[in-house]
């Protein structure tokens, strides 16, 4: 007995020591390359799922609820495993339901599962699917470059219909939900190898060259005359919960699980622009208050918001020639007439002021003007109409060229204004392996 002890004692001796060399070393975080469709403008990471594992495409949904998948179109996976009925898995994705499927069994298609609904907000249409697992990996990171894979065994999704896919860019076959509730890509993936629910949004302007998200904690590298930490120098502002659910379909009492922040004034070129405060805050239904979005293209303003910022912004450039604006924008102006500057056209500055006048987020011409044609810049906010849910939504050419870092944990944002001013970009992580 003695020596059953000692030997147990001296197994788990070799276990203790073994953890940090036995490879593969637990991951400190993970990248995956992200790159900009030309055509719809959306945001498409790449990702392997499954049993053999498939490369899928997945459109980026920052608030959305469950990374979800087409099941229909020739899922074959050995390591699909759906949900049963109230098991864990079900609580986790907050789901009650129970149903059986009165076909062949199939990925999609089993008894006594729960389902949850996943949502195209593109198309704004939600159906249910099966909750299932499945195997999800990808590149772990050192911050620097893509290291060797690492898998979720158990990875949470759900199954969509192939109709869901409509709207989505060409080959994408699903999308992957970023929102901050438990069964959100970031906080599964934290969980499955133990690392702060942090993740961070560095998405590329340029339709030829990937962006990247990070899973987990900096550094976050980009090469440049000098290479560049985007994780150090970052703002931080609180993220607020919306306690209203955004999405399409949810339960009483859901609260959103989309990233909204505290924006509590507008500056163009440094003035304050009048506005309508009450819009600017979450009212307790949830609606107001300002959101970040990657499947909006263009940042979305409430209709008085809207036209007091165009209003400013035409006062300050009151001196550069207009021309005929181009639809989604309305207001243009004759390209020639504007100088460029390392952080794109020379114009006015637009600041989001955040918790105090010292905090805010500077957006420079690259990310407020859009080239809508030949010689034309146009400013690039559109007219959200009266009324809208959410009165400001950042959208993804705003976002671009800036690394925005979401702290679930600590409930915050980081975030960099432009690696433009770093002489560098989102489309500069080295994806280039080092092992
Ligand atoms: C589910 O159960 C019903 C009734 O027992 C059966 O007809 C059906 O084929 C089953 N479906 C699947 C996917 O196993
Ligand atoms: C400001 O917006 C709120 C919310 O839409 C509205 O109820 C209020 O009437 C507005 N105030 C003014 C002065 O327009
Ligand atoms: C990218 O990373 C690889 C692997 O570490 C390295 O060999 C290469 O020099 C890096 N590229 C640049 C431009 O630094």
């Amino acid at each position: 007995m003695a020596s059953f002890n000692a030997l147990l004692l001296f197994i788990s001796y070799l276990l203790l020591l073994c953890s940090p060399f036995c490879s593969p070393a637990r991951p400190r975080a993970l990248v995956l390359p992200v790159a900009k469709d030309a055509a719809t403008l959306q945001y498409v990471a790449r990702i392997r799922q499954r049993t053999p594992s498939v490369l899928l495409k997945l459109v980026v949904d920052l608030g959305g609820r469950y990374l979800w998948v087409d099941c229909d179109s020739g899922y074959v996976s050995s390591t699909y495993r759906p949900a049963r009925c109230r098991s864990a898995q079900c609580a986790l994705a907050n789901s009650n339901s129970c149903g059986d499927c009165f076909s062949a069994p199939r990925p999609g298609c089993n008894n006594n599962t729960c389902g949850v609904d996943p949502e195209n907000p593109i198309t704004r249409t939600s159906t249910t699917g099966e909750l299932a697992q499945d195997v999800l990996s990808l590149a772990s990171t050192d911050g620097s470059n893509p290291g060797h894979l690492a898998a979720d065994q158990n990875f949470l999704f759900s199954c969509a219909p192939a109709f869901l896919l409509q709207g989505l860019a060409n080959g994408a076959t699903g999308m992957a939900g970023l929102g901050r509730n438990k069964v959100g890509t970031p906080s599964q993936l934290a969980a499955a190898f133990s690392f702060r629910r942090k993740f961070a949004l560095c998405l590329s302007s340029s339709t030829s060259s990937d962006g990247v998200i990070f899973f987990g904690d900096g550094p976050y590298r980009f090469l440049g005359t000098q290479n560049v930490d985007a994780a150090q120098s970052l703002s931080y502002t609180p993220l607020l919960v919306n306690p209203v659910s955004t999405a399409g379909t949810f339960v009483r009492g859901e609260k959103s699980v989309e990233y909204f922040i505290g924006v509590t004034a507008i500056r163009v070129g440094g003035k304050a622009v009048p506005l309508n405060k009450t819009l600017l805050t979450i009212d307790k239904n949830g609606v107001g208050g300002t959101k970040i979005s990657t499947v909006t293209p263009y940042t979305t303003l409430e209709t008085s918001i809207y036209k007091a910022v165009t209003a400013a912004f035409a006062t300050a450039m009151a001196a550069v020639p207009r021309v005929a604006a181009v639809a989604p924008f309305g207001l243009c102006f004759d390209a020639g007439s504007i100088g460029g500057t390392r952080v794109g056209p020379a114009v006015p500055e637009v600041d989001l002021v955040l918790q105090s006048e010292s905090v805010y987020w500077r957006m420079f011409g690259a990310n407020t003007m859009v080239a809508a044609g030949e010689k034309v810049l146009c400013l690039g906010f559109v007219d959200g109409g009266v009324e809208p849910r959410t009165s400001v939504v950042i959208g993804g050419h705003q976002v671009e060229d800036n690394l925005l870092q979401f702290d679930l944990a600590a409930s915050r944002l980081g975030f960099s204004s432009s690696l433009l001013f770093r002489q560098t970009t989102c489309a500069n992580f080295n994806f280039t392996g080092s092992g």
